[in-house]
C-alpha cells in the first residue's frame, strides 16, 4: 500500500472496527479533505476494509481542493470504489445518487498554513461547513465535522483537562482567530441543522494526533522534530517549552473517528484525543530520548514569525463522554506511538527543516 502509512497500523484499525462494520456495510461516504493526513487514513482504512471485512463494499467519494495535501495527498487513488474529486468545498457540491454519510475534514489544520492562508481558513470551516450540511440534509446521511480541540483556546487550568461542555477562552482577534473562530462557527452550524432540521450531526475535536504519513511541509511539532533528527540538526523548541499536549496516536485517533462518524449521538460533540500524558514539549524532547534510547541537541528559541503568536499554554482532553457513550479508549502509550512514527520518519524524511 501505502508507502506513506504502516499497513501494520491499517491493519490494527480495521481488527478493532470490525464490531462496527455491519453500520457501513454497502454504504456511500463522502470523505471531505481526503487527500490530507487524516483523509489519507480514511481513504486505506475504508479500502482495507471493503477488502478484507465487508461482504458489500463501502463506496468513498473523496473531495479535496489540493490546497495543503502536499505530495503525498498527490498520489493517486487506486482502489476499487474509491474516487477522488477535485473540488472546492467552499462551493456547492451536487450528488445525484445515494449518500449515507458525510465526514467534512477538510481544512486548514496546521498553524504555519492558518497564518498563510486566513481567509481559506476561514471559508472551508463555515462556508464549506455549510454547503456539506445542506448536502447530508438533502440525502438524509449522518453528518461529522472535524471541529478542533483548539476550540478551547487557552483553557482556564480549572478547566484542564477540558471535559465538552467548557465554554473555552479564545480570542476572536490575532492570527489565531481564523482557525478558532471558524471552528466554533462550523460547530454552531452543526448546532443549527442539528436543532431545526432535524440533520443527524456530530462534532469531532482532535487533540493532537501523529503518526505516519504527516508530512515534512506539515510544520507541524512532531514532524518538525523529526525532520530535524533525520538531518542531524538540534530541535528547535518554541517559547518556554513548558507549554503541554497530549499526543493521540493514528490508530486511537482513527477508531475514535470512526466510532463518533458511525455511532454518536446526534447532536453531540465528543473530544477524541489520548489524555495521558499531558507533556510538556521539553518533556517530550526527553521522551523522544528515551525512545531513540539517545541524547538530541536542542535550542530553546523565540517564536518564528511564521508561527502564530498566542499559542495556548495547555491542552489536555477529558474523554469520559467519548468512552462511556462510544466505548472509546486509547491503546497506544506515547513511547510505543513515538517509535512507529520515529521509525518510519526516519525511513521517509529527507531532513528538509
Ligand atoms: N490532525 C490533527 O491533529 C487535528 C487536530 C485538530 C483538528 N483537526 C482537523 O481535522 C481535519 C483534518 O486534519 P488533517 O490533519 O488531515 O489536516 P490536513 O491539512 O492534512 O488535511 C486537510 C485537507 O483539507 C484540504 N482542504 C483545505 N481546504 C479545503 C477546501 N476549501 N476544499 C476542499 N479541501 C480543502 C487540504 O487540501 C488538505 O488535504 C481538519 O479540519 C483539521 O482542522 C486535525
Amino acid at each position: 500500500m501505502t508507502e506513506f502509512l504502516l499497513k501494520t497500523d491499517i491493519d490494527e484499525i480495521v481488527t478493532r472496527l470490525k464490531p462496527h462494520a455491519a453500520d457501513i456495510e454497502g454504504r456511500t461516504v463522502l470523505v471531505t479533505g481526503g487527500r490530507g493526513f487524516l483523509g489519507r487514513y480514511f481513504t486505506e482504512v475504508f479500502a482495507a476494509l471493503n477488502t478484507s471485512v465487508l461482504e458489500t463494499p463501502v463506496r468513498v467519494l473523496l473531495l479535496d481542493n489540493m490546497i495543503t495535501a502536499g505530495n503525498a495527498g498527490s498520489m493517486e487513488v487506486t482502489h476499487p470504489g474509491i474516487e477522488f474529486i477535485k473540488h472546492n468545498v467552499i462551493e456547492p457540491f451536487d450528488w445525484k445518487t445515494d449518500l449515507d454519510y458525510v465526514i467534512h475534514a477538510a481544512g486548514i489544520a496546521s498553524p504555519y498554513y492558518y497564518r498563510a492562508y486566513p481567509m481559506e481558513t476561514l471559508e472551508v470551516a463555515i462556508t464549506g461547513t455549510r454547503n456539506m450540511l445542506e448536502l447530508a440534509e438533502r440525502h438524509d446521511a449522518h453528518f461529522t465535522f472535524f471541529s478542533s480541540s483548539e476550540i478551547y483556546g487557552d483553557p482556564d487550568p480549572k478547566h484542564v483537562p477540558m471535559q465538552e461542555s467548557y465554554r473555552g477562552n479564545v480570542s476572536c482577534q490575532g492570527p489565531r482567530a481564523c482557525y478558532d473562530e471558524s471552528k466554533r462557527v462550523g460547530e454552531t452550524l452543526c448546532y443549527i441543522f442539528h436543532s431545526t432540521k432535524g440533520t443527524h450531526t456530530n462534532v469531532i475535536r482532535p487533540f493532537n494526533v501523529y503518526g505516519p504519513g504527516m508530512q515534512e511541509t506539515d510544520y507541524r511539532v512532531l514532524p518538525n522534530f523529526a525532520s530535524r533528527i533525520k538531518a542531524g540538526k538540534p530541535l528547535k523548541v518554541y517559547g518556554t517549552g513548558s507549554q503541554t499536549r497530549t499526543f493521540c496516536y493514528i490508530t486511537d485517533a482513527m477508531v475514535g473517528f470512526m466510532k463518533v462518524a458511525l455511532g454518536g449521538i446526534a447532536g453531540e460533540a465528543y473530544n477524541i484525543g489520548n489524555p495521558q500524558p499531558e507533556i510538556s514539549m521539553l518533556d517530550l524532547v526527553k521522551t523522544i530520548e528515551t525512545v531513540l534510547d539517545g541524547d538530541l541537541v536542542y535550542d530553546v528559541i523565540e517564536y518564528p514569525d511564521s508561527y502564530p503568536a498566542d499559542e495556548p499554554m495547555r491542552r489536555a482532553p477529558d474523554i469520559r463522554k467519548a468512552q462511556l457513550q462510544l466505548e472509546y479508549n486509547p491503546e497506544v502509550p506515547l513511547e510505543d506511538g513515538l517509535k512507529r512514527f520515529l521509525n518510519w520518519s526516519n525511513n521517509t524524511y529527507i531532513g528538509r527543516q
